[in-house]
């Protein structure tokens, strides 16, 4: 339960070797969380974050197994994961890939690479979550979406589709859950420095893992639905979205 003064306490993060999941997750142990779970492909791969966050005050720090493409087990893991936390406040949808555009438009295998995991993958662990919260009665769901799934681009529409498929499947779900005390949260950053765009040439209004930890924690706070990162990236996107066809495929985006 999150304490008398609203703080998240306990957190649930799927994919918690990512930047931002982890400089979210700094954030809210900084502000009293205390019960953390990071759920990683290979769980020694984060044992030096868990340290980190025992050093910062966390009571516990646990590791758990979790592939995204392992939707069979989705349900069995989403138990586990709840039997370690106790109760959870908070649940982070952090794993992503970006996937290679060009091989994805020559290689279904590729292309099914990035739906699978961006959008199966979601789709697949946030329906057991949501059925947990609201057996608790109360629980956050944050998912990172991205500026990409707004308006599918030419240069990466497959990672686009992916993305925008799981932003609307998010937006239902937090729609029906409306009442339940259950509250679902859609990040929508644009470019961010991370190791997913290391070595990429930097879009326009890019961004850090550490602002789009605060725009997280800052959306808590409010209750946000919807948060953008850089929150001008609202206002671009909502003139984009309306541009022609014609000409937004030539945009250099
Ligand atoms: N960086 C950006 O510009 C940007 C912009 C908008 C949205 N986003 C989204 O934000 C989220 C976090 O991105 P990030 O920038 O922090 O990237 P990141 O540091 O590369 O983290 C992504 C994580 O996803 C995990 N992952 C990949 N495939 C997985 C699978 N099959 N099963 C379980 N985990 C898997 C990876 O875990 P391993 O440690 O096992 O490899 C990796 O730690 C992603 O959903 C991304 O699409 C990123």
């Amino acid at each position: 339960m999150k304490d008398a003064l609203g703080s998240v306490q306990s957190v649930l993060v799927l994919g918690a070797n990512s930047d931002i999941a982890q400089a979210t997750v700094r954030k809210l142990v900084e502000r009293r969380a205390r019960t953390v779970v990071l759920a990683v492909r290979e769980p020694a791969s984060v044992e030096p974050f868990a340290e980190e966050l025992r050093r910062l005050g966390a009571t516990s720090v646990t590791t758990i197994a979790f592939d995204a493409h392992d939707t069979d087990h989705h349900g069995a893991f989403v138990d586990d994961a709840f039997a370690l936390a106790g109760d959870v406040d908070l649940a982070i949808l952090a794993f992503g890939v970006l996937g290679d555009q060009e091989e994805a438009e020559r290689d279904a295998a590729a292309a099914i690479e990035i739906a699978q995991v961006n959008y199966l993958g979601s789709v697949s662990t946030a329906v057991p979550i949501s059925q947990r919260m609201q057996q608790q009665g109360h629980g956050t769901i944050v998912t990172l979406s991205s500026v990409a799934g707004e308006r599918a681009r030419r240069s990466n529409f497959v990672y686009g589709s992916s993305k925008a498929g799981m932003d609307a499947f998010f937006q239902g779900l937090g729609d029906a859950l409306v009442g339940t005390g259950v509250h679902v949260m859609i990040v929508r950053p644009g470019f961010v420095h991370t190791k997913m765009t290391a070595g990429m040439d930097p879009a326009p209004l890019s961004t850090t893992a550490e602002a789009v930890a605060d725009a997280i924690v800052r959306g808590l706070e409010r209750g946000t639905e919807t948060v953008w990162v850089p929150s001008t990236l609202r206002y671009v996107m909502s003139v984009l979205r309306h541009v022609p066809r014609p000409i937004f495929r030539k945009l250099p985006i």
